[in-house]
């Protein structure tokens, strides 16, 4: 049997930064945790600079784009406001989320099929300065059509409710979204789009995802940092690494 491509690992780091908000102190610092993480192994960082700055903090994306060898995914939702830090920064990715200040993290995926014509034109700068535009969308045909339709180059299909059902022990809900996530990265693929995937993944959650051969990059956060509290950040990152591993085989 053919070998599936590699996987990437894109970590996130915005919950270091929530920490240090905590106490508003300097530290711990997101800096320092993307260097640990590229020393075990990760492909890529990944950092949300929301509206409120509630954990990543525009200080820290100057600090990542000067420290940083791994490539940068700037996560942000589609506000002029980002659209200029993005253009000023010129990271190597952004992914375009929706963001609700009330929400606890991004609830869902980006409504694109109903914005098309602005999604299209907020893309369009980006997209022309260089950056790897992605969308971070759900399963939905209708979505993943439309961002082929608008230009972004890459699709990021949102696991959280597939990590929910599995969480709660609602096998059969979560095997049925299992399959729709697959079935909207195999249709992503045939559209020309690259194909990553993330949101609430863990070591028990991981391994069905990883094993989809048309996703190329997970990108994965607030588990990781929170098994560094128990087993240190590198650790938790290389035990992560060798689970999409072993489902890639
Ligand atoms: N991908 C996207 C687009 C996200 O918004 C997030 C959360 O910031 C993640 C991946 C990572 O999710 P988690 O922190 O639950 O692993």
């Amino acid at each position: 049997m053919k070998a599936l491509d590699k996987l990437r690992l894109g970590v996130n780091i915005d919950h270091v930064a929530t920490v240090r908000n905590a106490r508003g102190s300097t530290y711990p610092d997101p800096v320092r945790a993307a260097e640990i993480a590229e020393a075990a192994g990760a492909d890529g960082i990944t950092a949300h600079l929301r509206e409120d700055r509630r954990h990543i903090s525009d200080e820290d994306i100057d600090r990542l784009m000067a420290a940083l060898t791994l490539p940068l995914n700037l996560e942000m939702a589609a506000t002029d406001e980002m659209q200029a830090i993005a253009l000023r920064h010129i990271p190597h990715a952004v992914c375009i989320v929706p963001e609700n200040r009330q929400e606890v993290t991004t609830e869902g995926g980006l409504e694109v099929a109903r914005q098309e014509n602005r999604l299209g034109d907020f893309i369009a700068p980006l997209r022309e300065a260089g950056i790897r535009v992605s969308l971070f969308i759900g399963h939905e045909p209708e979505q993943i059509e439309a961002a082929a339709r608008i230009g972004a180059a890459v699709v990021e299909l949102h696991t959280g409710a597939y990590c929910d059902f599995h969480h709660a022990g609602e096998i059969a809900r979560r095997d049925a979204e299992l399959e729709r996530l697959t079935k909207g990265a195999a249709l992503a693929r045939r559209l020309g789009l690259e194909v990553h995937a993330g949101h609430g993944l863990t070591y028990d959650t991981v391994q069905p995802v990883a094993a989809v051969p048309e996703v190329r990059e997970l990108n994965i956060g607030h588990f990781l940092i929170g098994e560094a509290i128990f087993r240190g950040l590198e650790n938790a990152i290389t035990e992560m690494r060798r689970l999409m591993g072993e489902a890639r085989k």
